[in-house]
């Protein structure tokens, strides 16, 4: 197909057309590419093979013929993609597409899928009728029918999004959130770079970010909580001396946390004799867990089963700051927030908690950084930027520190003025939990956005 002369042209071009990196290409396909015209005009090195099987069929039909194709999603977001998107915004226009996310529909193959209909035309362009399915199950044709007709049920969204633009990245969202989206990002855009160069490449832009003004880090590992955890039997004075305190992710809530868990922590170093003689509650506890304790994963050293397995970020965390937590996982199939909360200082994160530490030179409070993450409009950054596996927002160190942040001008009164009524009007929150003062909150970042 790639060097095929073909001198017809079409009205429908359906396919499964192949993709493949071009890192992973076989030598004579690369040699075929680099002398295709089409290629060489369109694309590099960094691009897919799918790109040429799109833009040629698109060259191929008639005015008003349609192209429907059923390939992965990725080249809609990525930076290398763009000539092919700037391609076919100025050749036509979306009619459908299908978004199929996590949901398995070629064995072995794990991309996101889509099903498109573009038509290639010089005429004026509708919205594109977008349909999502969220359900990590295989797919039938009843669930195909539904969608096509867009009957609401479970794991299903619909949506009508304006075509898209040149120089843009597609997001299959509605229109408000792809203008907020951009509204947040014109906001934490680096002063510093090169604005030349930005207006012939949009996705050059750099943003301040979570990762520039804070430390991140997941938490503690022990390999068995239940085992861990202290559920009020007696403790001697040695034994309250050798306990964490944990936020686990279940007690998480935007803003705050509900309640602290006890763990049992005897550090490192002692033989089983002073384990006895030292802590012979804990000693008791454990023994009905020892044989699940002992096929705990070793981490290429011996690990006394009365110890933690992988104390990952213990420096950090053993900070006397304050910190913010957050679950490593959250599952945004029923709800439309993430739970970031303020918890105290040595307060631990275990495995299932991602925390966040203000970096020593950032001015900005804690109580702002915690109220920007908790914004609604990160939220949807997130859910169209971040790392969504089904229905599923990972919250690891690197896509929390990837977040755009939004710095405060210091020189700016107005700017001082919304930092200090956020953080004081979070404060009082946390101690009153009055939703009004989230209105204030939420008022406050749209003035600092200035979204009217
Ligand atoms: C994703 S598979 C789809 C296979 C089949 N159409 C289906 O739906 O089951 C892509 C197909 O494109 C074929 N292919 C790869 N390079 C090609 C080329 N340059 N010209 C024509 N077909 C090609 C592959 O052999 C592969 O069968």
């Amino acid at each position: 197909f790639v060097s095929a002369k073909i001198n017809k042209k079409f009205d429908l071009i359906i396919g499964n057309p192949p993709y493949i990196r071009w890192k992973n290409l076989e030598d004579d396909l690369k040699q075929e590419l680099s002398t295709n015209t089409i290629w060489n005009k369109y694309f590099n090195s960094l691009c897919d093979y799918l790109y040429i099987f799109i833009l040629k069929s698109i060259e191929l039909l008639n005015e008003k013929g349609q192209l429907i194709f059923i390939c992965p999603e990725y080249w809609m977001n990525t930076t290398h993609s763009i000539s092919l998107r700037n391609f076919m915004v100025s050749n036509g226009y979306f009619e459908e597409i299908y978004h199929f996310n996590e949901t398995p529909i070629f064995d072995k193959v794990t991309v996101s899928i889509v099903i498109f209909k573009f038509v290639k035309s010089k005429q004026s362009k509708g919205k594109i009728k977008v349909a999502k399915y969220y359900a990590n199950q295989k797919l039938t044709v009843e669930t195909l029918t539904k969608l096509k007709f867009q009957e609401d049920f479970k794991d299903a969204e619909y949506l009508q999004v304006s075509q898209f633009k040149k120089n843009e990245r597609w997001l299959l969202q509605s229109d408000e959130v792809r203008e907020e989206l951009k509204i947040l990002e014109n906001n934490c855009v680096k002063k510093t770079q090169n604005s030349l160069l930005n207006l012939f490449n949009e996705e050059k832009l750099e943003f301040n970010t979570i990762g520039d003004v804070c430390d991140i880090g997941n938490g503690l590992v022990n390999g068995l909580d239940k085992a861990f955890q202290v559920n009020g039997f007696l403790l001697n004075e040695h034994e309250k001396k050798a306990t964490l305190n944990v936020v686990k992710a279940k007690d998480l809530k935007p803003f705050f946390a509900e309640s602290v868990t006890k763990y049992i922590f005897i550090k490192d170093g002692l033989n089983e004799t002073e384990v006895i003689e030292i802590y012979p509650n804990f000693y008791q506890h454990f023994q009905k867990y020892k044989e699940d304790l002992d096929k705990r994963y070793q981490y290429n050293r011996k690990i006394n089963y009365w110890e933690w397995v992988f104390l990952r970020n213990f420096t950090l965390f053993s900070k006397r700051d304050k910190r913010i937590f957050v679950p490593c996982k959250e599952r945004i199939s029923n709800k439309n927030y993430f739970r970031f909360a303020l918890v105290d200082k040595a307060t631990f994160p275990t495995q299932d908690v991602t925390a966040i530490f203000k970096k020593a030179n950032t001015k900005e409070s804690l109580e702002y950084i915690l109220a920007y993450l908790n914004n609604p409009i990160i939220f949807d950054w997130l859910k169209c930027n971040g790392i969504v596996k089904g229905n599923i927002v990972e919250f690891s160190e690197k896509p929390i520190a990837s977040i755009p942040f939004r710095i405060i001008d210091w020189n700016n009164s107005n700017e001082l003025f919304l930092h200090n009524t956020i953080t004081e009007t979070v404060k009082q929150y946390l101690k009153t939990k009055m939703q009004s003062d989230i209105d204030t909150i939420n008022y406050s970042f749209n003035k600092l956005f200035e979204i009217t």
